[in-house]
């Protein structure tokens, strides 16, 4: 992959993000959140439902330009949003949605896509005639068809029953794992984060702060089951710690 001229890894620095309540009040969304995720890795922001991961997210994708901070995108700048709900094209088919946003795939990477992500047999549906599961795996399909330099993420696990979610997190790994882009997904399921990330960034509850940078040893996805255990302590700790330090910004101002 060629990045010429520019850093080719995510740099976020968020001091602090906040939305208009209904009567005029400000309401604090994130603060004190400063990462670098280099390129190639694949990075899981963990946190509890409501703490502020989508909007984190959209920061990062330069959908939300309001806040307190800076982010440095991949240099080339090109990127895919996997949204938490798959927003297909109702009225084109699964294949017709993945060629819209990749015109100039093969045949053969076409087809390599769908057998990765076990869409093979779903090319002539629509999207109303599949499930969720199969939804969010055509909007996987058409983020990592556009071959974008950042890949993000949101809950692409979320609502799925457990067996769904385990094959989808296989074949998500086996999909960055042949096609290194640099992810970021974000999840509540800190198995999912573990089986599939490089580095885990716990959140706190919200308004979300970094709590810890947890890196997972070795190969992605290989952990042995003592290791798994190891780093959901790990993860269970930096939340503990971070309840018992409260309103204490690690990265906030005087910090
Ligand atoms: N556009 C918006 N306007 C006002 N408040 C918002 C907006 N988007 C998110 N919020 C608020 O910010 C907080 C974090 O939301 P969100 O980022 O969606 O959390 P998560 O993805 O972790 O569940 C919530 O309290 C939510 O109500
Ligand atoms: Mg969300």
């Amino acid at each position: 992959m060629s990045r010429v001229g520019g850093p080719a890894r995510l740099d976020v620095r968020i001091e602090a993000k906040s939305f208009l309540g209904a009567s005029g009040e400000t309401r604090a969304a994130l603060r004190g959140i400063a990462f670098t995720l280099e390129a190639g890795r694949v990075g899981a922001i963990l946190g509890p439902s409501g703490c502020g991961k989508t909007t984190l997210l959209r920061i990062i994708a330069g959908i939300e330009k309001r806040f307190d901070g800076s982010v440095t995108r991949p240099a080339s700048g090109s990127l895919a949003f996997v949204f938490q709900e798959p927003r297909l094209l109702p009225w084109r088919t699964v294949e017709d949605n993945v060629r819209l946003a990749a015109p100039a795939i093969s045949e053969d990477e076409l087809a390599a896509l769908f057998a990765a992500l076990g869409l093979g047999e779903h090319r002539r549906h629509f999207p109303g005639e599949l499930s969720l599961g199969l939804a969010r795996r055509v909007a996987l399909a058409r983020a990592v068809a556009a071959k974008p330099d950042l890949l993000l993420l949101d809950e692409p696990l979320a609502s799925l029953d457990g067996a769904t979610a385990s094959r989808l997190i296989q074949e998500i790994a086996d999909l960055v794992e042949a096609r290194p882009i640099t992810t970021m997904m974000v999840t509540h399921d800190t198995d999912a984060a573990i089986r599939l990330a490089d580095v885990i960034f716990v959140l706190s509850e919200g308004p979300a702060r970094l709590l810890a940078r947890i890196e997972i040893p070795g190969a992605r996805g290989r952990l042995t089951p003592e290791a798994m255990v190891d780093v959901a302590a790990r993860v269970d700790a930096a939340r503990a710690g971070g309840a018992k330090v409260g309103v204490v910004s690690p990265a906030g101002p005087g910090a």
